[in-house]
């Protein structure tokens, strides 16, 4: 009952419509549910994972929802990837993007020192690298 009271005070108070969103990693796991509450307040949200039939199976249930999302497939380790998921994100929302989510990343399931060189360039690719050219790109100089 109290939760159910708090969820609509918040509902009430804020509002993200006219916002845009970019949240990477939105099919499944906290970046689908941050996908949702999101397009929830209001705010057009654009989302990317590397599966593209996920992706459609996600933006079909959004859109049955009423929620406006838009998707397409990126794979965030990859810097020409990055670039090309900002070039459609611009153009989606006219060059306006409020909101960046660097949601996407993966996780060491095994002892640290039985990984390879290579996963661990994944992992740094993945986690740290693609935050901050996402970042960069969403903040191009004057
Ligand atoms: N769950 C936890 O307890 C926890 C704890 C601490 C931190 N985190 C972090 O929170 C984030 C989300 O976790 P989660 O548990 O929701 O993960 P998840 O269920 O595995 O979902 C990850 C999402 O990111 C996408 N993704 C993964 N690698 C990608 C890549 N290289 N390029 C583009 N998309 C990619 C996945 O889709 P595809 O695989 O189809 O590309 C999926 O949509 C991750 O960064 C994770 O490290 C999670």
């Amino acid at each position: 009952m109290a939760s159910s009271s708090v969820m609509s005070n918040k509902a009430e108070r804020w509002s993200l419509a006219g916002a845009t969103a970019l949240v990477t990693g939105g099919s499944k796991g906290i970046g689908h549910a941050i996908v949702e509450e999101l397009a929830g307040f209001g705010a057009r949200v654009h989302t990317c994972s590397r599966n593209t039939a996920e992706l459609e199976a996600c933006r079909r249930r959004w859109a049955e929802k009423g929620l406006v999302v838009t998707v397409s497939v990126c794979d965030v380790s990859m810097g020409a990837d990055r670039e090309r998921l900002m070039e459609t994100v611009k153009a989606t929302f006219d060059g306006k993007l409020d909101i960046l989510v660097n949601n996407a990343g993966q996780v060491f399931i095994k002892p640290a020192a039985e990984c390879a060189a290579e996963d661990y360039s994944h992992l740094m690719a993945t986690n740290l690298e693609s935050s901050f050219h996402l970042n960069q790109l969403a903040h191009p100089p004057p």
